[in-house]
């Protein structure tokens, strides 16, 4: 009975303190503060904020933080403040995009007074204090050891209330309304709020030196007369292009002997964002954790060197992830989703072979799309320099490029930024943008082009729109600022691109053609000669020759099973009539119906090949 009354009296205690705490809240101004102010509500009286954020009894000074408490009785005098800490600011709260994941953002300075922001998650707060406390002291801020006073830190960072809010963001680059562009130090342009890259990258990877001036004068120039390296140059600044003008992300993989200049043209990219050894990666270094490198470099630059350190398995990864924008989904620990790594980035990769070689080695069968997300370019500019054609006064390809690499590590860092600001502040950014990328598009793109040219020709088109705008902005000193330079030299490299690859017709159809015509030509004895009566073991069908013309008739199980194993044989023979090779059956069939020797009327691929394409099946290798 004595129990239920004690309980009773409990209740109505309760019930007292949580009036007392409604009007206490009432007496605060809510203006602007949202459910902070909900979450200060519940907190114990004594922690209500004061006027300048921090909670009731907790102020700083010189010497530190300090929390004291009120006195018991008025009148009295107040007991003595207990020290908590080394001096610390509050910057404000922040959070994600989705209003998730709020931190308090902390200054404070180690015993070198070298400042140190802190981004102490809400969470933690439930937790040990021990543990943050420990973070923030490996940074050189100075805590109490006392438990109590340990515990009057977690109070006074949980009933917080600075103004400062802070947008968090997990990639750099643009944020979703296009108005500011965020780096690791600092954030370019105005967007409505301050932003912050979380998690707090170990390095900044966006490093400083020299000037832009002699940047300029340097790599900048250099690269007039020197298509790669112009080439290598827009790409870099293309990144930021991505999202204002709705491109695909994708790369370039530059590939020859090795001292050609590979290395080189990438690093003089690099410098374009941050120190090339610090900014720009090695394939090897990606092994773990791709997605977050794309994701530190996004809108930017991803430099990947050396194709031939990786591991296959890096490479298979790197195919489907670079130019999907987005990782892979993974669980938590509890079960729930996390947000996968998300990115736009052009990348440009080196290596002795070309990308698609790579892929084939590691067992990938590459189709049209993937065969353009990256391009392969030789590094080998065509004039007997290596990756170069005119050497600016230097006495020979090599010194060219020790100049650069020199070049790049003393200046490195400006041009990205600067080209980003340039963009912000481009009058009716939008409109001119498109204009510029639609005329490079309408001179890049060839007659007949099939689609994923077409979506190539969209990359190059980013990069020669990139070039053209940091032409005009006076990147490359002594450059007449026109667009003749930038559209010249990716017209170089598509040129030898489309060259490479057998020109502008599909991938896919190209790459069925030539196995039809590699299986005719090695199984040419599975055929029956269509006036012979021999029927020859694992028969594959029929072969006529009328006049210049020659008709094969191939079994539909042969056809599909053998020369289109792992294909769609549908969109293969599809594939074929579009070329011609391929005589279609009546209506929708591919088939046809024939009466086949001995046989009867059975469906049969006809293919008819003229006779230079039969004399030329012998030029083409076995797939
Ligand atoms: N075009 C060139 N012609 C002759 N020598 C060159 C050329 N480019 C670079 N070199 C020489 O080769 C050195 C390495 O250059 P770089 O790192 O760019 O080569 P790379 O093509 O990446 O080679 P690797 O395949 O070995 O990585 C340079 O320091 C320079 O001495
Ligand atoms: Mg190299």
């Amino acid at each position: 009975m004595s129990e239920v009354m004690g309980r009773g009296r409990e209740r109505a205690e309760r019930r007292r303190e949580s009036k007392q705490l409604r009007s206490e809240a009432q007496e605060r101004p809510s203006e602007g503060q949202g459910p902070i102010l909900e979450l200060v509500k519940g907190g114990p009286p004594k922690h209500a904020p004061g006027p300048d954020g921090w909670p009731r009894g907790f102020y700083v000074n010189k010497a530190g933080l300090y929390f004291q408490e009120e006195p018991k009785q008025e009148g009295e005098p107040a007991p003595a403040p207990v020290w908590l800490g080394t001096p610390i600011e509050i910057l404000g709260w922040a959070r994600n995009g989705a209003s998730e994941g709020w931190s308090l953002l902390l200054r404070f300075k180690d015993l070198d007074r070298v400042d140190h922001d802190f981004i102490l998650g809400r969470d933690k707060l439930a937790g040990d204090p021990s543990i943050w406390i420990g973070e923030m002291m490996g940074l050189g801020w100075k805590a109490s050891r006392n438990p109590k006073q340990r515990s009057l830190l977690a109070d006074c960072f949980l009933n917080a209330v600075p103004e400062g809010r802070i947008r968090t963001v997990s990639r750099t680059g643009w944020t979703d309304d296009g108005q500011a562009f965020v780096l690791p130090s600092e954030t370019l342009g105005e967007g409505p709020e301050q932003y912050l890259l979380t998690p707090r990258p170990a390095k900044n990877i966006f490093s400083r030196g020299g000037s832009f001036a002699d940047w300029t004068k340097t790599i900048g120039r250099w690269a007039i007369g020197n298509h790669l390296l112009f080439f290598g140059l827009s790409a870099s600044l293309a990144g930021p292009l991505l999202k204002l003008l709705g491109g695909e992300s994708g790369g370039q993989h530059f590939f020859g002997d090795t001292g050609t200049g590979k290395t080189t043209l990438q690093e003089a990219a690099c410098s374009a964002w941050g120190r090339p050894d610090v900014f720009g990666l090695t394939w090897k270094a990606t092994d773990n954790g791709l997605e977050g490198q794309a994701a530190s470099h996004s809108d930017c630059l991803l430099a990947l060197d050396e194709i031939g350190q990786a591991p296959e398995r890096t490479i298979k990864e790197a195919a489907y992830l670079l130019g999907n924008e987005r990782g892979k989904a993974r669980a938590r620990q509890d079960g729930s989703g996390r947000q996968p790594a998300q990115w736009r980035t052009i990348t440009l990769s080196t290596g002795e072979v070309a990308f698609a070689e790579y892929l084939k080695q590691a067992g990938v069968h590459i189709r049209g799309g993937q065969a353009v997300r990256m391009i392969d370019l030789s590094a080998d500019a065509g004039a007997g320099l290596g990756a170069f054609q005119c050497l600016h006064g230097f006495n020979g390809p090599a010194a060219l490029a020790e100049a650069i690499k020199k070049a790049t590590k003393e200046n490195h860092g400006w041009a990205g930024p600067e080209f980003v600001r340039q963009l912000l502040a481009m009058p009716d950014r939008e409109k001119t943008l498109r204009a510029i990328f639609e005329k490079m598009r309408a001179a890049l793109t060839p007659d007949k082009a099939a689609p994923e040219v077409a979506r190539a020709v969209q990359r190059f088109a980013l990069i020669a729109t990139a070039g053209a705008l940091a032409s005009r902005w006076g990147f490359f000193e002594g450059l007449a600022q026109d667009d003749g330079e930038s559209l010249l030299a990716v017209q170089h490299c598509l040129k030898a691109w489309l060259a490479a690859r057998g020109g502008a017709g599909s991938h896919d159809e190209a790459q069925v053609r030539a196995r039809v015509l590699g299986f005719l030509l090695r199984e040419r004895a599975m055929f029956q000669d269509w006036h012979d009566d021999r029927v020859p073991p694992n028969q594959a069908g029929f072969r006529r020759t009328i006049g210049e013309e020659v008709t094969y008739y191939i079994f539909r199980e042969t056809f599909k099973d053998e020369i289109c194993k792992g294909l769609n044989h549908g969109q293969a023979a599809r594939g074929l009539a579009a070329q011609g090779i391929l005589k279609p059956g009546e209506g929708r069939n591919l088939a046809q119906n024939v009466r086949l020797p001995g046989l009867g009327v059975r469906r049969a691929y006809v293919l008819s090949l003229p006779e230079d394409d039969e004399a030329g099946m012998e030029a083409t290798p076995p797939l």
